[in-house]
C-alpha cells in the first residue's frame, strides 16, 4: 500500500464551443506545479464517450494522444493524479469509467468507505479495473444514472453514500453538454465564461479564458452547461453561491523570466508586503480592517488567542505572539494544527482563534478551526486564496495579497502572512484600547517602509548565493535565533529541509547549552540570527555570546545582524546584514537571506526547486 502521500491532485472540466481536449489539457498544464505522477482526459464526442490516460508526466499523456487521438468533441474532462490508493500506474490514472464505458470521473481527496463500497458493487456484478477509491465512483454513477437519467441528480444520490474528503467531476455520454461536480473539503472552482463554463481544482486552469469566478461550498453539486451553471445542495435544495472576481494577472502563473516559481515569488516580496498593507490604513493611519467581521464588541470580550497553523504558517504564528502579546497584553497560544484538537484544548466564546494559511485548504487547518467553531470560538482567517474553504468557514478573513504562490516552498505568502498578523494585532490594540492611535500609526509607518527593505535586502544577496554553494556538500545546517528570531530559524531550517533534501535544525539560541551545542563541529555551518542591538539588548548580548561558544568548538559562524551592529563582526565567518527594523519586525527582513540561500543551496544540489521530492502545495488530507 503506498504510503498516505498527500493527493494534490488537478481537476479540470469544460464544456462549451471549444475544444474541450485543448481547454483540458491546457488547463492541466496550468495545474502541473501541484505536482502528481500520472494524468488523462475523458471527452464526449459522436454520443459517446472517449478516454486516454497514462502514468507519468502530461508529455506521456501527449504522447498516447498523438498515437491514438480521441474524437473531437466540445465537453470534457481531464486530472493530474497525486497516488493514494493504489500507485502511479496507467490503470489507477484518471478518469475512472464505468464497464458500459458511459461515465468518466475523476476526483481529488480520499473517499475512506470505497473498500465497503467496492465489495457491494463486486456483488452486484460489477468489474473494477483499478486498485483506487475513485472507481466505485464511475459504478455507482452508473447506477443511478440508469434510474434517475440525470447525472446531476445520479451525483447527489451517490455523494450522499460517500464518506471522506473527495472532489469528483463527471460526465455522462446521455448527457453530451453537461458536466458535473461535487465538493467535500477538497477545492473546486467553478470558471463562468461566455456560452462556456469551467470547473477547476485551482483559478489557474481557466483564468486564461475567464475571470469570473464561483467558489463552492460544502457538500455542494454543480452542474454545468453552456449557458449557466446550478449549484445544490448534497440534497438537491438550491445553494447560494458568491462569485467573485480572479484578481491574478495571467503572467501571475508563468514565471515571469526566473527559473523557477520560487525565485520570481522571493523577487515579489517587496509588492506583496505593499499589496498586504493597502487599503488597510485610512488617512489618519488608524486601521481599518473591514474585512474582519467580527464585532468590536465580541473583539473586547476576547481574552485569549490561539494561532493554528502548520508549517511555515506555524512559524508565522509564533512571531505574531510576540507582537499580539506586546501590543494588546492578551495571551496568545500558537498550536499546530495537526496537535492542537487531539489534546483537548481549553476554548469558548471569549477566544479568537486565528487560522493561517496560504492555500486556505490544508486539512489539518481546517480541521483545527472546525473544531474551534464547535467549541463556540470566533475564527479569523489569514489566508492568500480567495474563495478556498479556510477562510470561508471562518468567521471573518484577512486576506494576504501576495499573488498566487506556485512554488511549493513558500516565501511571499510567509512574509504577507507577517504583515497581515501584524494589522491584526495593532487592529486588536486599537479595538481594546491597548494601543494609543500614535502608538499604531507609529508602527504602521515602520510597517510602509518594511517594501523598500526588503527590496534593499534582495539586491545584496549575491554573497549569500556564493556561500549557498559551497556548501552544498554539506550534510548539515544549524540555525540559530533568539525572540522573534527564533521562529526565523525555525523557518529558515524549515526552508532546507524542503528544498535541499539536507538535515536542518533550529533552535532557540538559549537551549545550546541544554543539549544542541554537542552537534557542534569542525567547520559545521551555524546560521544565527541576531536581534536588534537597540531593541532587547540583553539578548542581543546573549547571542554574541552564543556565537562566541559555537565558533570556539569549531562551527562557520554565518550570521545575520542588521547594518551597524558591530559586536558580532570578530564571530562572523560570513556576515549578512540586514536594514535596521523595529525588532518585531525584524523577521521581515531576516527571513530573506534564508528563503535566498536554500534556494540557491538546492539549485546547486540539482533539486527541482518548485516541486520539491514528497511535497504538495496544500496538504488537503490529514
Ligand atoms: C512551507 O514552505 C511548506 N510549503 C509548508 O510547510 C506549508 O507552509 C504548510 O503546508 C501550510 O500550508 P498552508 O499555508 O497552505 O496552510
Amino acid at each position: 500500500m503506498d504510503p498516505k502521500l498527500p493527493p494534490m491532485c488537478g481537476i479540470v472540466g469544460y464544456v462549451g464551443p471549444q475544444s474541450a481536449l485543448e481547454v483540458v489539457m491546457a488547463g492541466l498544464k496550468r495545474l502541473e506545479y501541484r505536482g502528481y505522477d500520472s494524468a488523462g482526459v475523458a471527452v464526449l464526442a459522436d454520443g459517446g464517450l472517449a478516454a486516454a490516460k497514462k502514468a507519468g508526466k502530461l508529455l506521456n499523456l501527449e504522447k498516447e494522444l498523438d498515437g491514438k487521438p480521441l474524437p473531437t468533441g466540445t465537453t470534457g474532462i481531464g486530472h493530474t493524479r497525486w497516488a493514494t490508493h493504489g500507485g502511479p500506474t496507467d490503470s489507477n490514472a484518471h478518469p475512472h469509467i464505468d464497464n458500459a464505458g458511459r461515465v468518466a470521473v475523476v476526483h481529488n481527496g480520499i473517499i475512506e468507505n470505497f473498500a465497503l463500497l467496492r465489495f457491494e458493487l463486486e456483488e452486484r456484478g460489477h468489474e473494477l479495473a483499478s486498485e483506487t477509491d475513485t472507481e466505485v465512483v464511475a459504478h455507482l454513477l452508473a447506477e443511478e444514472f440508469s434510474s434517475c437519467a440525470d447525472l446531476a441528480e445520479a451525483m447527489r444520490l451517490v455523494c450522499r453514500r460517500l464518506e471522506g474528503a473527495f472532489t469528483l467531476v463527471a460526465v455522462h455520454a446521455d448527457e453530451p453538454d453537461v458536466v458535473v461536480g461535487a465538493r467535500r473539503n477538497s477545492p473546486l472552482v467553478v470558471g463562468v465564461g461566455e456560452g462556456e463554463a469551467f470547473l477547476a481544482s485551482d483559478v489557474a486552469a481557466f483564468i486564461a479564458h475567464t475571470r469570473s469566478a464561483i467558489e463552492l461550498g460544502q457538500d455542494q453539486v454543480v452542474e454545468l452547461r453552456r449557458d449557466g451553471v446550478t449549484v445544490t445542495g448534497f440534497d438537491g435544495r438550491p445553494a447560494d453561491v458568491r462569485s467573485y472576481h480572479v484578481d491574478w494577472d495571467a503572467s501571475a502563473a508563468e514565471k515571469g523570466g526566473y527559473d523557477y516559481f520560487m525565485l520570481k515569488e522571493i523577487a515579489e516580496q517587496p509588492k506583496a508586503v505593499a499589496d498586504t498593507l493597502l487599503g488597510r490604513i485610512d488617512g489618519s493611519g488608524s486601521m481599518t480592517l473591514d474585512e474582519v467581521r467580527i464585532p468590536a464588541g465580541v473583539l473586547r470580550e476576547i481574552d485569549k488567542v490561539v494561532i493554528v497553523a502548520c508549517g511555515t504558517a506555524f512559524h508565522a504564528g509564533m512571531i505574531a505572539k510576540y507582537a499580539i502579546e506586546h501590543w494588546t497584553r492578551l495571551p496568545c497560544e500558537v498550536e499546530l494544527a495537526s496537535e492542537f484538537r487531539y489534546r483537548d484544548p481549553i476554548l469558548d466564546a471569549q477566544t479568537l482563534v486565528i487560522a493561517i494559511s496560504q492555500s486556505g485548504e490544508t486539512m489539518d487547518t481546517l480541521m483545527a478551526l472546525r473544531h474551534a467553531r464547535e467549541q463556540g470560538s470566533k475564527v479569523l482567517a489569514i489566508c492568500n486564496t480567495n474563495g478556498s474553504t479556510i477562510p470561508r468557514e471562518s468567521d471573518a478573513v484577512l486576506y494576504t495579497h501576495a499573488g498566487p504562490e506556485v512554488a511549493v516552498a513558500s516565501t511571499k505568502a510567509f512574509l504577507t502572512q507577517l504583515v497581515a498578523c501584524y494589522l491584526v494585532a495593532l487592529y486588536l490594540g486599537q479595538v481594546r484600547g491597548t494601543k494609543w492611535g500614535d502608538e499604531i500609526r507609529a508602527v504602521i509607518r515602520d510597517l510602509s517602509s518594511i517594501s523598500g527593505a526588503v527590496e534593499q535586502v534582495l539586491g545584496t544577496m549575491e554573497p549569500v548565493r556564493e556561500l549557498a554553494r559551497t556548501l552544498a556538500s554539506k550534510n548539515t545546517v544549524l540555525f540559530l535565533g533568539r525572540h522573534v528570531g527564533y521562529p526565523v530559524a525555525l523557518e529558515g531550517a524549515l526552508k532546507l529541509k524542503e528544498l535541499a533534501y539536507m538535515h536542518a535544525e533550529g533552535f532557540a539560541a538559549g537551549e545550546l547549552k541544554h543539549g544542541p551545542i554537542a552537534l557542534i563541529e569542525e567547520d559545521l555551518p551555524v546560521v544565527v540570527v541576531v536581534p536588534s542591538p537597540r531593541g532587547r539588548s540583553v539578548l542581543h548580548d546573549k547571542i554574541v555570546s552564543n556565537i562566541q561558544e559555537i565558533r570556539a568548538r569549531g562551527a562557520r559562524t554565518i550570521v545575520i545582524a542588521e547594518e551597524g551592529d558591530e559586536a558580532v563582526v570578530p564571530y562572523a565567518d560570513h556576515l549578512i546584514r540586514v536594514p535596521v527594523t523595529p525588532t518585531l519586525l525584524q523577521p521581515l527582513v531576516a527571513t530573506v537571506p534564508l528563503q535566498v540561500f536554500a534556494c540557491e543551496l538546492a539549485t546547486a544540489r540539482g533539486n527541482e526547486v518548485d516541486q520539491p521530492r514528497n511535497l504538495a502545495k496544500s496538504v488537503t488530507v490529514e
